[in-house]
């Protein structure tokens, strides 16, 4: 799909969509007036005199006020050359907020999806940054398009989308062109995780992952490392090694560079992904009611593939570098067992009591790492680390933990504009005592009350004196219902947020 912007003309045939702002509310005496449609735009007003009225009269048919999300059809109208006009709501102009603006675009995209193309028009809208609330409009189209089909072999030709080009009028073409363009980049980054996501774990394993990664992110001109089993070993990263032990597929770490700061060599910011690219929890066997979902058990790796792509394609001004930590979790002769001590690479030892606990014994070695050979001035960790932040936040907040408020903070105002939202969670001496070990310095699970803390007080033992903060992203990577601006399966979430975080505090 192909979006574009153009200078506002009023549309002679084809599929019309215009977004109209709520009428501002009036202290009219009578119930009537305070019902008043909406006044319409210049274009949108030239559109409905050649067409005699009929756009005016649908509104007031209809009782359409321009309340956000609302739409309203004419079929065929006037003349029958133009085919279709859908009015959409756009609520009241002045807290248009992105995710606003986006699920519109989405609700756009929902609506004319089967058309082959369409004119959006978004004029006069009385909203703060109109250029912005155009681009959002397109980014939300966007976004809402991603399909991961490529396995479909009968799907039927009457349910698949035909949108090809999406021409968004605006008074504002140049400054939304150039605010749409890094969008654009932000919606290439969103959809290779999706596509990292929604991949069966017989297509994504360590290596295919470390490789696909590679292939892609070079076009982008990020710098790929891949590290083996031989280097890992070197390096003293048994508790990720005893993960993958039960395999057959080699464990993996991907290191990902981009240095698009004018200082090139200042500081990183580092982000971690936990990339378990299955799950079957390993000797402390999962049951097999919902097991498959445990392909999406890398989605935290695939957040940092995607994130180094937007970042990448909108030139980010910022020194970055990703780290994934890639295994594979199952049970087998050669698995790790209930009871194991394994030794990190940071040279403490953990006592494995549960297999299934295997999201943080990959991390703690990939963190450890990442301080000894990057020194970053902050480290970001994203996984889908447990069941219970699922159970405490559902599908609507990820978990957030860290070490520093600044941080923490930072990461909830940017998820506050994207959307992609994180409730913060206490940690404490008092979670932390939890883990402690009868053999070893610690055991990798704190028993059954508070999971997600627990674990978030594993992986802190493992970072010295540098801001971190560990995002838990269990119930927000994979939607079964789909959400506003994604079709059932994956959800990309992470890559926006994070961009954004990255936008405000390194790049502005
Ligand atoms: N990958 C799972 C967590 C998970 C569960 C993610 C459901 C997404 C959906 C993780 O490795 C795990 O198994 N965690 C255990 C930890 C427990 C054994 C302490 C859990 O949450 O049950
Ligand atoms: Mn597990
Ligand atoms: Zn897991």
């Amino acid at each position: 799909m192909k979006i574009s912007f153009a200078k506002l003309a009023p549309p002679v045939q084809g599929v019309v969509v215009i977004a109209v702002p709520q009428a501002a509310k009036t202290k009219a005496k009578s119930a009537k007036a305070a019902r008043a449609a909406p006044a319409l735009g210049k274009t949108a007003t030239a559109l409905d005199r050649r067409l005699g009225g009929a756009i005016g009269r649908a509104m007031r048919a209809a009782e359409f006020t321009g309340k956000r999300e609302k739409t309203v059809q004419l079929l065929s109208p006037g003349d029958g050359k133009i085919a279709r006009i859908m009015l959409v709501g756009l609520g009241d102009p002045k807290d248009i907020t992105v995710p606003a603006a986006e699920s519109i675009g989405a609700t756009i995209y929902g609506a004319i999806a089967r058309e082959t193309a369409a004119t959006v028009i978004v004029e006069e809208t009385g909203a703060r940054d109109a250029a912005g609330l155009a681009a959002h409009i397109g980014a939300g189209l966007g976004l809402k398009s991603y399909r991961f089909d490529k396995y479909r072999t009968k799907e039927d030709a009457e349910a698949k989308p035909r949108l090809v080009n999406v021409a968004i009028q605006t008074e504002h073409v140049a400054q939304a062109s150039k605010y749409y363009a890094g969008l654009s980049a932000l919606n290439d980054g969103v959809f290779l995780t999706r596509d990292l996501v929604s991949e069966p774990a017989n297509v994504i394993y360590p290596d295919s992952f470390a490789q696909l990664a590679k292939r892609e992110l070079s076009k982008d001109g990020v710098a790929v490392e891949i590290l083996n089993e031989a280097n890992l070993r070197k390096l003293g990263m048994g508790a990720l090694l005893g993960v993958g032990q039960g395999s057959a597929r080699e464990s993996r770490v991907l290191v990902l560079r981009w240095n698009g700061a004018r200082n090139k060599s200042a500081a990183p910011l580092a982000i971690v992904g936990k990339g378990v690219c299955f799950d079957t929890g390993g000797i402390s066997l999962k049951p097999p009611g919902g097991m498959w979902d445990m392909k999406w058990d890398m989605a935290g790796a695939g957040v940092v593939v995607g994130l180094m792509r937007a970042l990448a394609r909108r030139k980010a001004k910022v020194n970055i570098v990703g780290l994934c930590g890639l295994v594979e979790n199952m049970p087998d002769a050669k698995a790790q067992r209930p009871g194991d001590v394994v030794k990190s690479m940071s040279g403490q030892t953990i006592e494995v009591q549960n297999t299934d606990a295997e999201g943080r014994l990959v991390l703690c070695d990939v963190l450890t790492y990442a301080q000894q050979r990057f020194k970053p001035k902050a480290i970001v960790d994203l996984a889908t680390l447990t069941g219970a932040i699922i159970a405490t936040l559902s599908e609507h907040y990820a978990g957030l933990f860290s070490n520093d408020d600044d941080l923490a903070g930072k990461l909830q105002e940017a998820g506050k504009v994207v959307g992609e939202r994180l409730w913060r969670l206490p940690m404490g001496d008092e979670y932390d005592r939890m883990l402690k070990s009868l053999i070893a310095d610690m055991k990798n699970i704190g028993g059954p009350q508070a999971g997600s803390i627990t674990a978030a007080q594993f992986l802190k033992r493992f970072i010295k004196d540098v801001p971190w903060a560990h995002l838990d992203i269990a119930g927000v990577v994979w939607n079964e219902k789909g959400t506003a601006l994604a079709a059932p399966g994956a959800t990309g979430y992470g890559v926006r947020l994070l961009s954004r975080y990255i936008w405000d505090n390194y790049e502005s």
